[in-house]
């Protein structure tokens, strides 16, 4: 079984993800960590998102997610990046990195091989369209931004990030996202549309359940 959850940014899709793997004892991966991990890399061996990458370069790029007793973690070439990859300059810069052909290439094929492995969720932007258009449950959340971005607020917990920024920062990923030509974020016409801005996440999490177990 495959369970595709996409949508905005901040839309707390991965909180629901890791809370349908563990109600279903399923797997799960987060396609966005994937695309912030290698993003981590590429800063750190100053490439830019212009430069073409070569299967090479790829080759030095290892990464594996876990999600164990709740907790989901990321590792890159063994390093736990799990907290680094939200860090500021990999969310300005993850949007320019993920429209690259080769990097989507990468992580398509790390999900399509965990898929055969065992059931699973996924969270991101193009699980339901592209990557799974097959998949056996569509998912695609969305809300106000200014509502997103006082929940990501609240989140990060630190009074000096300001909300402006943070919601500049959400309306620009999702521009990007939507607006680039390959796998852009959009709905699946057969997803289940779900407005979360005014849901709490256990009224969420039980529309999806619901669509699943029923
Ligand atoms: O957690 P949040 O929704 O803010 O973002 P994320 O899932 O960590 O994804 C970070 C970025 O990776 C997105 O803004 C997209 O640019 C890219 N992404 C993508 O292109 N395709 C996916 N399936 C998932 C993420």
């Amino acid at each position: 079984m495959i369970i595709a959850i996409d949508g905005e940014a901040s839309t707390g899709k991965s909180t629901q993800a890791k809370k349908i793997a563990k109600e279903l004892n399923i797997d799960y991966k987060d396609s966005g960590a994937y695309y912030r991990a290698i993003t981590l890399f590429l800063i750190r061996n100053q490439i830019n998102s212009r430069e073409k990458l070569d299967n090479d370069l790829l080759s030095k790029i290892h990464i594996s997610q876990k999600f164990k007793n709740d907790t989901f973690s990321i590792f890159l070439n063994g390093e736990d990046v799990t907290s680094k990859i939200r860090g500021h300059k990999v969310s300005i810069s993850v949007s320019e990195y993920a429209k690259k052909p080769e990097i989507r290439k990468f992580v398509y094929n790390l999900l399509r091989k965990s898929s055969k492995l065992s059931s699973i969720i996924i969270d991101g932007r193009d699980i339901g369209t592209v990557v799974f258009p097959d998949a056996d449950y569509k998912f695609f959340l969305y809300a106000n931004p200014e509502i997103r971005a006082k929940r990501r607020h609240k989140e990060i917990n630190d009074e000096s990030v300001k909300i402006e920024s943070i919601e500049r920062e959400i309306r620009e990923r999702d521009n990007k996202d939507s607006t680039r030509d390959i796998a852009p974020l959009k709905k699946a016409e057969d997803a289940h549309v779900i407005d979360v801005g005014y849901l709490t996440i256990d009224q969420v999490f039980e529309e999806i359940l619901e669509k699943i177990i029923y």
